[in-house]
Protein backbone atom coordinates (compact mmCIF):
# COMPACT_ATOMS: atom_id res chain seq x y z
CA UNK A 1 0.00 0.00 0.00
CA UNK A 2 1.57 3.62 -0.93
CA UNK A 3 1.63 6.13 2.10
CA UNK A 4 -1.92 8.27 1.98
CA UNK A 5 -2.10 11.99 1.90
CA UNK A 6 -3.11 14.15 4.48
CA UNK A 7 -5.12 17.57 4.64
CA UNK A 8 -2.47 20.17 4.76
CA UNK A 9 -1.02 21.74 7.93
CA UNK A 10 -3.62 24.25 9.17
CA UNK A 11 -6.55 23.19 6.89
CA UNK A 12 -9.41 20.52 7.97
CA UNK A 13 -11.49 18.18 6.28
CA UNK A 14 -15.25 18.88 6.71
CA UNK A 15 -17.42 15.82 6.93
CA UNK A 16 -19.92 13.72 9.01
CA UNK A 17 -22.06 15.41 11.93
CA UNK A 18 -19.72 18.26 11.65
CA UNK A 19 -20.71 18.67 8.38
CA UNK A 20 -24.47 19.03 9.21
CA UNK A 21 -23.12 21.45 11.48
CA UNK A 22 -21.74 23.53 8.80
CA UNK A 23 -24.76 23.53 6.78
CA UNK A 24 -26.86 24.65 9.54
CA UNK A 25 -25.14 27.45 9.75
CA UNK A 26 -24.79 28.43 6.32
CA UNK A 27 -28.19 27.79 5.79
CA UNK A 28 -28.98 29.86 7.78
CA UNK A 29 -26.82 32.73 6.70
CA UNK A 30 -28.37 32.39 3.78
CA UNK A 31 -32.08 32.79 4.86
CA UNK A 32 -31.07 36.02 6.86
CA UNK A 33 -29.37 37.51 3.99
CA UNK A 34 -32.03 36.88 1.99
CA UNK A 35 -34.34 38.80 4.23
CA UNK A 36 -32.04 41.57 5.23
CA UNK A 37 -31.87 42.07 0.84
CA UNK A 38 -28.71 40.62 -0.27
CA UNK A 39 -28.14 38.64 -2.79
CA UNK A 40 -25.37 35.86 -3.04
CA UNK A 41 -22.28 36.82 -5.08
CA UNK A 42 -19.15 34.42 -5.88
CA UNK A 43 -15.88 35.65 -7.30
CA UNK A 44 -12.45 33.44 -8.12
CA UNK A 45 -10.66 32.39 -5.02
CA UNK A 46 -7.24 34.00 -6.80
CA UNK A 47 -7.19 37.17 -8.26
CA UNK A 48 -4.40 39.78 -9.29
CA UNK A 49 -2.06 40.00 -6.01
CA UNK A 50 -2.42 43.83 -7.13
CA UNK A 51 -6.37 43.69 -5.99
CA UNK A 52 -5.07 42.50 -2.42
CA UNK A 53 -2.03 44.60 -2.36
CA UNK A 54 -4.14 47.85 -3.37
CA UNK A 55 -6.99 46.85 -0.89
CA UNK A 56 -6.16 45.59 2.26
CA UNK A 57 -2.78 47.55 1.81
CA UNK A 58 1.06 46.41 0.72
CA UNK A 59 2.47 46.73 4.14
CA UNK A 60 -0.52 45.33 5.92
CA UNK A 61 0.69 42.00 7.92
CA UNK A 62 -1.29 39.98 5.62
CA UNK A 63 -0.12 41.20 2.67
CA UNK A 64 3.53 40.80 3.39
CA UNK A 65 3.80 37.32 5.92
CA UNK A 66 0.60 35.65 5.21
CA UNK A 67 -0.93 35.95 1.40
CA UNK A 68 -0.30 32.96 -0.74
CA UNK A 69 1.61 34.40 -4.04
CA UNK A 70 1.78 32.23 -6.73
CA UNK A 71 3.26 32.85 -10.56
CA UNK A 72 0.77 30.70 -13.03
CA UNK A 73 2.35 28.92 -15.44
CA UNK A 74 1.55 31.89 -17.67
CA UNK A 75 3.81 34.23 -15.45
CA UNK A 76 0.81 36.15 -14.46
CA UNK A 77 0.98 36.71 -10.77
CA UNK A 78 -2.70 35.56 -8.13
CA UNK A 79 -3.22 35.30 -4.69
CA UNK A 80 -5.37 33.19 -3.04
CA UNK A 81 -7.83 35.19 -1.52
CA UNK A 82 -7.08 35.89 2.01
CA UNK A 83 -10.03 37.56 2.69
CA UNK A 84 -13.41 38.53 0.73
CA UNK A 85 -13.90 42.46 0.34
CA UNK A 86 -10.87 43.22 -1.80
CA UNK A 87 -12.78 40.34 -4.27
CA UNK A 88 -16.34 41.59 -4.07
CA UNK A 89 -15.54 45.34 -4.48
CA UNK A 90 -13.37 44.22 -7.56
CA UNK A 91 -16.37 42.42 -9.48
CA UNK A 92 -18.81 45.51 -7.92
CA UNK A 93 -16.09 47.61 -10.20
CA UNK A 94 -15.94 45.49 -12.60
CA UNK A 95 -19.86 45.11 -13.57
CA UNK A 96 -21.47 48.45 -12.22
CA UNK A 97 -24.78 46.77 -10.88
CA UNK A 98 -27.52 49.02 -9.94
CA UNK A 99 -26.96 50.61 -6.46
CA UNK A 100 -27.23 50.30 -3.71
CA UNK A 101 -25.30 46.61 -4.16
CA UNK A 102 -25.79 44.08 -1.20
CA UNK A 103 -23.98 40.88 -1.72
CA UNK A 104 -23.49 38.19 0.87
CA UNK A 105 -20.76 35.09 0.38
CA UNK A 106 -19.55 31.84 1.64
CA UNK A 107 -16.44 31.33 1.13
CA UNK A 108 -12.43 29.87 2.07
CA UNK A 109 -9.72 32.38 2.70
CA UNK A 110 -6.23 31.49 2.72
CA UNK A 111 -3.56 33.39 5.71
CA UNK A 112 -0.23 31.74 6.29
CA UNK A 113 -0.67 31.49 9.84
CA UNK A 114 0.72 29.68 12.69
CA UNK A 115 -1.67 26.98 13.62
CA UNK A 116 -3.40 26.62 16.60
CA UNK A 117 -6.78 26.60 17.88
CA UNK A 118 -9.16 28.46 15.91
CA UNK A 119 -6.38 30.10 13.45
CA UNK A 120 -5.96 27.86 10.50
CA UNK A 121 -4.04 28.52 7.09
CA UNK A 122 -7.46 27.77 5.24
CA UNK A 123 -10.38 29.61 7.31
CA UNK A 124 -14.68 29.97 5.92
CA UNK A 125 -16.03 33.45 6.08
CA UNK A 126 -19.20 34.07 5.82
CA UNK A 127 -19.88 38.07 4.88
CA UNK A 128 -21.68 40.71 3.50
CA UNK A 129 -20.95 43.81 1.71
CA UNK A 130 -22.88 46.76 0.87
CA UNK A 131 -21.69 49.21 -1.56
CA UNK A 132 -23.38 52.84 -2.49
CA UNK A 133 -24.52 54.35 0.16
CA UNK A 134 -22.37 56.29 3.11
CA UNK A 135 -26.16 56.56 5.06
CA UNK A 136 -25.90 55.43 9.00
CA UNK A 137 -28.83 53.58 8.38
CA UNK A 138 -26.47 50.59 6.28
CA UNK A 139 -24.17 50.58 9.03
CA UNK A 140 -26.72 49.69 11.39
CA UNK A 141 -28.14 47.07 9.23
CA UNK A 142 -24.92 45.60 8.27
CA UNK A 143 -24.17 45.53 12.54
CA UNK A 144 -27.70 44.19 13.71
CA UNK A 145 -27.58 41.53 10.78
CA UNK A 146 -24.53 40.09 12.58
CA UNK A 147 -26.18 40.24 15.60
CA UNK A 148 -29.34 38.44 15.04
CA UNK A 149 -27.30 35.64 12.84
CA UNK A 150 -25.47 35.16 15.74
CA UNK A 151 -28.64 34.77 17.99
CA UNK A 152 -30.36 33.03 15.53
CA UNK A 153 -27.54 30.15 15.74
CA UNK A 154 -27.76 29.96 19.58
CA UNK A 155 -24.79 31.91 20.66
CA UNK A 156 -25.27 33.73 23.98
CA UNK A 157 -21.82 34.67 25.06
CA UNK A 158 -20.86 37.50 22.81
CA UNK A 159 -20.38 41.49 23.00
CA UNK A 160 -19.99 44.09 20.23
CA UNK A 161 -16.83 46.31 20.06
CA UNK A 162 -17.34 49.50 17.67
CA UNK A 163 -15.45 52.27 17.22
CA UNK A 164 -14.60 55.17 13.89
CA UNK A 165 -11.83 55.45 12.62
CA UNK A 166 -12.67 58.53 10.72
CA UNK A 167 -12.23 58.98 7.31
CA UNK A 168 -9.46 59.09 5.13
CA UNK A 169 -8.48 63.14 6.81
CA UNK A 170 -9.15 62.11 10.79
CA UNK A 171 -7.38 59.07 10.52
CA UNK A 172 -4.04 60.29 8.88
CA UNK A 173 -4.06 63.16 11.33
CA UNK A 174 -4.60 60.67 14.00
CA UNK A 175 -1.39 58.78 12.36
CA UNK A 176 0.93 61.31 12.09
CA UNK A 177 0.28 62.68 16.08
CA UNK A 178 0.56 59.28 17.39
CA UNK A 179 3.97 58.35 15.28
CA UNK A 180 5.40 62.26 16.68
CA UNK A 181 4.20 60.93 20.25
CA UNK A 182 5.79 57.39 19.67
CA UNK A 183 8.78 58.75 18.02
CA UNK A 184 10.35 59.92 21.38
CA UNK A 185 9.25 56.52 23.11
CA UNK A 186 10.63 53.88 20.65
CA UNK A 187 12.68 52.58 23.59
CA UNK A 188 9.41 52.06 25.74
CA UNK A 189 7.59 49.61 23.08
CA UNK A 190 7.46 46.08 22.64
CA UNK A 191 10.45 44.21 21.39
CA UNK A 192 8.82 43.40 18.45
CA UNK A 193 7.29 47.49 17.74
CA UNK A 194 10.20 48.96 18.41
CA UNK A 195 11.84 47.73 14.95
CA UNK A 196 8.49 48.35 13.03
CA UNK A 197 6.61 50.57 14.78
CA UNK A 198 6.77 53.04 11.68
CA UNK A 199 5.93 50.94 9.22
CA UNK A 200 2.19 50.55 10.35
CA UNK A 201 1.57 52.66 12.99
CA UNK A 202 -1.92 51.57 13.64
CA UNK A 203 -1.17 48.73 14.28
CA UNK A 204 0.77 49.00 17.84
CA UNK A 205 -3.09 50.01 19.24
CA UNK A 206 -3.60 46.00 18.57
CA UNK A 207 -0.79 45.07 20.70
CA UNK A 208 -1.65 43.21 23.60
CA UNK A 209 1.73 43.33 25.30
CA UNK A 210 1.85 45.51 28.35
CA UNK A 211 4.49 48.29 27.00
CA UNK A 212 3.01 49.32 24.02
CA UNK A 213 -0.93 49.17 26.12
CA UNK A 214 0.69 51.59 28.94
CA UNK A 215 2.35 54.03 26.16
CA UNK A 216 -0.56 54.29 23.85
CA UNK A 217 -3.12 54.06 26.21
CA UNK A 218 -1.03 57.87 27.56
CA UNK A 219 -1.12 59.00 24.36
CA UNK A 220 -3.19 60.75 21.76
CA UNK A 221 -6.83 58.91 21.25
CA UNK A 222 -8.52 58.50 17.85
CA UNK A 223 -12.10 59.59 19.43
CA UNK A 224 -10.50 63.38 19.83
CA UNK A 225 -9.01 63.14 16.45
CA UNK A 226 -12.68 62.79 14.45
CA UNK A 227 -14.32 65.67 12.38
CA UNK A 228 -17.61 66.98 13.40
CA UNK A 229 -19.18 64.78 10.15
CA UNK A 230 -17.29 61.78 11.02
CA UNK A 231 -18.43 61.79 14.88
CA UNK A 232 -21.84 62.66 13.65
CA UNK A 233 -21.89 59.43 11.55
CA UNK A 234 -20.40 56.96 14.03
CA UNK A 235 -22.89 59.23 16.70
CA UNK A 236 -25.98 58.34 13.96
CA UNK A 237 -24.87 54.68 14.13
CA UNK A 238 -24.97 54.30 18.04
CA UNK A 239 -28.05 55.77 18.34
CA UNK A 240 -29.10 53.38 15.18
CA UNK A 241 -28.24 50.38 16.75
CA UNK A 242 -29.53 51.39 20.19
CA UNK A 243 -33.01 51.86 18.68
CA UNK A 244 -33.02 48.21 18.19
CA UNK A 245 -31.72 47.25 21.32
CA UNK A 246 -28.39 46.12 20.19
CA UNK A 247 -25.73 47.42 22.67
CA UNK A 248 -22.09 48.05 21.43
CA UNK A 249 -18.77 48.94 23.95
CA UNK A 250 -17.18 51.87 22.07
CA UNK A 251 -13.24 50.26 21.97
CA UNK A 252 -10.85 53.50 20.76
CA UNK A 253 -8.24 50.54 20.01
CA UNK A 254 -10.41 48.80 17.89
CA UNK A 255 -8.32 49.57 14.55
CA UNK A 256 -8.33 46.29 12.42
CA UNK A 257 -5.73 44.77 10.60
CA UNK A 258 -6.56 46.29 6.92
CA UNK A 259 -5.56 49.83 5.50
CA UNK A 260 -9.13 49.85 3.78
CA UNK A 261 -10.48 50.92 6.54
CA UNK A 262 -12.16 54.44 7.29
CA UNK A 263 -15.37 55.22 9.91
CA UNK A 264 -17.27 52.73 11.75
CA UNK A 265 -15.19 49.30 12.69
CA UNK A 266 -16.86 46.54 14.64
CA UNK A 267 -16.05 43.23 16.16
CA UNK A 268 -17.84 40.64 17.54
CA UNK A 269 -16.16 38.83 20.48
CA UNK A 270 -17.01 35.62 22.03
CA UNK A 271 -16.51 35.19 25.71
CA UNK A 272 -16.31 31.82 25.90
CA UNK A 273 -13.14 31.77 23.84
CA UNK A 274 -9.74 32.18 24.10
CA UNK A 275 -8.86 35.78 24.14
CA UNK A 276 -6.00 35.75 20.76
CA UNK A 277 -9.32 33.80 18.49
CA UNK A 278 -12.25 35.53 20.37
CA UNK A 279 -13.05 37.17 17.13
CA UNK A 280 -16.66 35.13 15.50
CA UNK A 281 -16.65 38.46 13.22
CA UNK A 282 -15.54 41.91 11.93
CA UNK A 283 -15.67 44.70 9.67
CA UNK A 284 -16.34 48.15 8.86
CA UNK A 285 -16.41 50.89 6.39
CA UNK A 286 -13.87 51.00 3.55
CA UNK A 287 -15.39 54.40 1.11
CA UNK A 288 -12.39 54.28 -0.85
CA UNK A 289 -11.68 50.96 -1.72
CA UNK A 290 -14.02 51.19 -5.00
CA UNK A 291 -11.51 54.38 -5.91
CA UNK A 292 -8.50 52.03 -4.82
CA UNK A 293 -9.30 49.01 -7.23
CA UNK A 294 -9.89 51.61 -9.96
CA UNK A 295 -13.83 52.45 -9.80
CA UNK A 296 -16.01 55.17 -9.30
CA UNK A 297 -15.64 56.96 -5.69
CA UNK A 298 -18.62 54.52 -3.94
CA UNK A 299 -18.60 53.91 -0.52
CA UNK A 300 -19.01 50.67 1.14
CA UNK A 301 -19.36 48.39 4.54
CA UNK A 302 -19.54 44.47 5.29
CA UNK A 303 -17.91 42.18 7.59
CA UNK A 304 -16.62 38.58 7.47
CA UNK A 305 -17.09 35.53 10.14
CA UNK A 306 -15.16 32.96 10.51
CA UNK A 307 -17.37 29.53 10.62
CA UNK A 308 -14.87 27.80 12.12
CA UNK A 309 -14.57 30.24 14.79
CA UNK A 310 -18.14 30.43 15.30
CA UNK A 311 -18.32 26.53 15.86
CA UNK A 312 -15.86 26.96 18.38
CA UNK A 313 -17.85 29.56 20.19
CA UNK A 314 -20.98 27.28 19.99
CA UNK A 315 -19.07 24.47 21.20
CA UNK A 316 -17.48 26.09 24.14
CA UNK A 317 -21.28 27.29 25.30
CA UNK A 318 -22.21 23.72 25.12
CA UNK A 319 -24.60 24.12 21.78
CA UNK A 320 -23.26 20.79 20.06
CA UNK A 321 -26.47 20.37 18.08
CA UNK A 322 -26.97 20.99 14.30
CA UNK A 323 -29.43 23.46 13.60
CA UNK A 324 -30.60 21.19 10.76
CA UNK A 325 -31.75 18.05 10.72
CA UNK A 326 -29.13 15.58 8.73
CA UNK A 327 -30.56 12.16 9.66
CA UNK A 328 -32.37 9.90 6.97
CA UNK A 329 -35.97 9.41 8.19
CA UNK A 330 -36.03 6.09 6.45
CA UNK A 331 -33.91 2.77 5.39
CA UNK A 332 -34.41 -0.06 3.33
CA UNK A 333 -33.66 -3.19 4.25
CA UNK A 334 -33.62 -5.54 1.40
CA UNK A 335 -32.65 -9.11 1.29
CA UNK A 336 -34.26 -10.12 -2.14
CA UNK A 337 -31.21 -9.81 -4.28
CA UNK A 338 -34.18 -7.34 -6.52
CA UNK A 339 -34.52 -3.60 -7.52
CA UNK A 340 -36.84 -3.84 -4.82
CA UNK A 341 -34.86 -1.41 -2.60
CA UNK A 342 -34.66 0.80 -5.11
CA UNK A 343 -38.01 1.06 -6.55
CA UNK A 344 -38.72 2.34 -2.78
CA UNK A 345 -36.42 4.39 -1.94
CA UNK A 346 -37.01 6.13 -4.88
CA UNK A 347 -41.01 6.07 -4.14
CA UNK A 348 -40.59 7.81 -0.91
CA UNK A 349 -37.53 10.25 -2.12
CA UNK A 350 -39.92 11.87 -4.70
CA UNK A 351 -42.10 11.84 -1.57
CA UNK A 352 -39.37 14.12 0.12
CA UNK A 353 -38.46 11.26 2.09
CA UNK A 354 -35.18 11.66 3.08
CA UNK A 355 -34.63 7.59 2.80
CA UNK A 356 -31.20 5.45 2.76
CA UNK A 357 -30.61 2.36 1.88
CA UNK A 358 -27.58 -1.05 2.39
CA UNK A 359 -25.90 -2.42 -0.99
CA UNK A 360 -24.14 -5.32 -1.63
CA UNK A 361 -27.11 -7.56 -0.82
CA UNK A 362 -25.38 -8.07 2.78
CA UNK A 363 -26.93 -9.98 5.27
CA UNK A 364 -30.30 -9.24 7.06
CA UNK A 365 -28.08 -8.61 10.49
CA UNK A 366 -25.54 -7.10 8.56
CA UNK A 367 -28.53 -4.42 7.23
CA UNK A 368 -30.23 -3.86 10.08
CA UNK A 369 -27.04 -2.84 12.01
CA UNK A 370 -25.82 -0.24 9.59
CA UNK A 371 -30.03 0.71 9.82
CA UNK A 372 -29.34 1.56 13.90
CA UNK A 373 -26.20 3.44 13.22
CA UNK A 374 -27.78 5.87 10.66
CA UNK A 375 -30.00 7.49 13.02
CA UNK A 376 -33.31 7.09 10.61
CA UNK A 377 -36.37 7.03 12.54
CA UNK A 378 -38.29 3.66 10.59
CA UNK A 379 -36.70 0.78 8.86
CA UNK A 380 -38.45 -1.34 5.86
CA UNK A 381 -37.65 -4.55 5.36
CA UNK A 382 -38.13 -6.78 2.01
CA UNK A 383 -37.62 -10.14 2.22
CA UNK A 384 -38.09 -12.81 -0.49
CA UNK A 385 -41.12 -13.83 1.88
CA UNK A 386 -42.69 -10.66 1.84
CA UNK A 387 -41.85 -9.63 -2.04
CA UNK A 388 -44.07 -12.72 -2.95
CA UNK A 389 -46.49 -11.66 -0.31
CA UNK A 390 -46.48 -7.90 -1.59
CA UNK A 391 -45.88 -6.91 1.92
CA UNK A 392 -43.04 -5.22 3.37
CA UNK A 393 -42.67 -4.54 7.04
CA UNK A 394 -42.14 -1.44 9.09
CA UNK A 395 -40.36 -1.20 12.18
CA UNK A 396 -39.77 1.56 14.59
CA UNK A 397 -36.37 2.05 15.11
CA UNK A 398 -36.76 4.18 17.93
CA UNK A 399 -38.91 2.07 20.27
CA UNK A 400 -37.31 1.64 23.64
CA UNK A 401 -39.09 -1.17 24.95
CA UNK A 402 -39.74 -4.29 22.82
CA UNK A 403 -39.28 -4.23 18.55
CA UNK A 404 -42.30 -2.92 16.91
CA UNK A 405 -43.24 -3.90 13.44
CA UNK A 406 -46.34 -4.86 11.45
CA UNK A 407 -46.43 -5.94 7.93
CA UNK A 408 -48.41 -3.66 5.48
CA UNK A 409 -49.39 -4.16 1.61
CA UNK A 410 -46.54 -2.78 -0.60
CA UNK A 411 -48.61 -0.03 -2.42
CA UNK A 412 -49.47 1.23 1.25
CA UNK A 413 -45.79 2.09 2.85
CA UNK A 414 -45.68 5.75 1.61
CA UNK A 415 -48.70 6.68 3.01
CA UNK A 416 -48.07 5.07 6.10
CA UNK A 417 -44.73 6.21 6.21
CA UNK A 418 -46.02 9.71 5.86
CA UNK A 419 -48.69 9.59 8.18
CA UNK A 420 -46.11 8.06 10.98
CA UNK A 421 -43.66 11.14 10.03
CA UNK A 422 -46.94 13.51 10.79
CA UNK A 423 -46.46 14.33 6.79
P1 LIG B 1 -11.05 39.63 9.43
O1 LIG B 1 -11.33 40.22 10.80
O2 LIG B 1 -9.65 39.50 9.03
O3 LIG B 1 -11.87 40.52 8.43
O4 LIG B 1 -11.73 38.21 9.33
C1 LIG B 1 -13.09 38.03 9.59
C2 LIG B 1 -13.28 36.87 10.54
O5 LIG B 1 -12.70 35.68 9.99
C3 LIG B 1 -12.62 37.00 11.90
O6 LIG B 1 -13.44 37.74 12.79
C4 LIG B 1 -12.52 35.54 12.34
O7 LIG B 1 -13.77 35.10 12.83
C5 LIG B 1 -12.24 34.84 11.01
N1 LIG B 1 -10.80 34.56 10.79
C6 LIG B 1 -9.86 35.41 10.33
N2 LIG B 1 -8.67 34.81 10.23
C7 LIG B 1 -8.85 33.53 10.62
C8 LIG B 1 -7.99 32.39 10.72
N3 LIG B 1 -6.72 32.43 10.38
N4 LIG B 1 -8.53 31.22 11.16
C9 LIG B 1 -9.83 31.16 11.50
N5 LIG B 1 -10.68 32.19 11.41
C10 LIG B 1 -10.21 33.36 10.99
C11 LIG B 1 -11.94 40.30 7.08
O8 LIG B 1 -11.51 39.34 6.53
C12 LIG B 1 -12.70 41.41 6.37
N6 LIG B 1 -12.77 41.06 4.94
C13 LIG B 1 -14.09 41.58 6.95
C14 LIG B 1 -14.85 42.66 6.27
C15 LIG B 1 -15.84 42.51 5.35
N7 LIG B 1 -14.66 43.96 6.42
C16 LIG B 1 -15.50 44.63 5.64
N8 LIG B 1 -16.20 43.74 4.97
Amino acid sequence: MSEAFQAPVGTHDVLGAEAAQWEGVIATFAQLAYRYGFSMIVTPVFEEVGVFNRGIGEKSEVATKEMYVFEDRGGRTYALRPEGTAPVVRAFVQHNPTLPFKAWYFTPAFRYERPQKGRYREHHQLGVEVLGSEDPAIDVEVISLLNDYFKAVGLKQFRILINSMGHEECRSKYVETLRAYLADRVDQLCEEHQKVWDQNTLRLLDCKKVECVAITDAGPQLPDHLCTECEAHFTAVKSGLEALGVSCERTPRLVRGFDYYTRTTFEFVSDALDGAQNAIGGGGRYDKLAEQLGGNPTPGIGFGSGVERLLLALEAEGQTEPLINRTPAVFVVDTTETDAASLICHELRSAGIATVRAYDNRSMKAQMKVADKSGARFALLVGPQELAAGQITIRDLRSEEKIEQISIPREKVLAEVLSRLGK
